[in-house]
């Protein structure tokens, strides 16, 4: 790992012991929460479920269930069956500009439609202000419309846009709270 890798980890680290952790809320049938560990472990399935051209490696895995989860949001439904799930953490540019990263949203295809993605944002803002974060950025691919749509109703604005590695279309999105 780079030196630069380290410091964003040796961040995260400190970062997620002083986190002060939202209350779970209820929308109709569902429970938008902050991630246990329980909750990080069947998000990661349920990652694999949603995103089925992508891998979540294993050191992203272990990172996620030691620290990630304590920044990352998820919904579970009546049954407490995890439907949702929005990963997050510090990268090296959040460091610097004072914001944290979402780095994955997913819902499972079953419950797509009813506002999940946007409930979890409007959750994730609320806990995010409330830790001093100066805002929250994101990546999106242009063609991810329901992504896109989810992220503008909550106040994202793209930033920059550029090709990705595969040469698809990609946004830097911010939100940003003082504006
Ligand atoms: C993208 C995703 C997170 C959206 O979740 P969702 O809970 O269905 O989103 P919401 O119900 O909050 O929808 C938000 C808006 O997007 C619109 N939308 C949702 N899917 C859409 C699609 N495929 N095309 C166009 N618009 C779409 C909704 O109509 C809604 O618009 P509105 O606010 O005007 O009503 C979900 O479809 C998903 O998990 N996709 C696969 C994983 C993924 O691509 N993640 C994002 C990249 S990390």
């Amino acid at each position: 790992m780079s030196l630069i890798g380290l410091k964003a980890m040796f961040f995260n680290c400190l970062k997620s012991f002083t986190f002060r952790l939202p209350a779970s809320e209820k929308v109709g049938c569902y429970t938008i929460k902050p991630m246990s560990l329980v909750d990080a472990w069947h998000s990661v399935g349920l990652f694999h479920k949603v995103f089925d051209d992508e891998s979540y490696s294993i050191f992203k895995a272990a990172f996620l269930l030691l620290v990630g989860r304590r920044f990352s949001t998820c919904i579970r439904d009546e049954n407490k069956k995890i439907v949702a799930f929005q990963f997050c953490r510090l990268g090296n540019r959040d460091l610097v500009e004072g914001t944290i990263h979402e780095s994955f949203i997913g819902v499972h295809p079953d419950h797509a439609g009813r506002g999940l993605a946007t409930s979890m944002r409007w959750f994730s803002v609320k806990s995010f202000k409330n830790n001093d974060f100066a805002g929250i950025s994101s990546r999106v691919s242009l063609s991810n419309l329901g992504s896109l749509k989810s992220a503008e109703n909550v106040g994202f604005c793209i930033l920059e846009s550029y090709l990705d590695g595969s040469g698809r279309q990609e946004a830097y999105l911010i939100l940003r709270f003082d504006e």
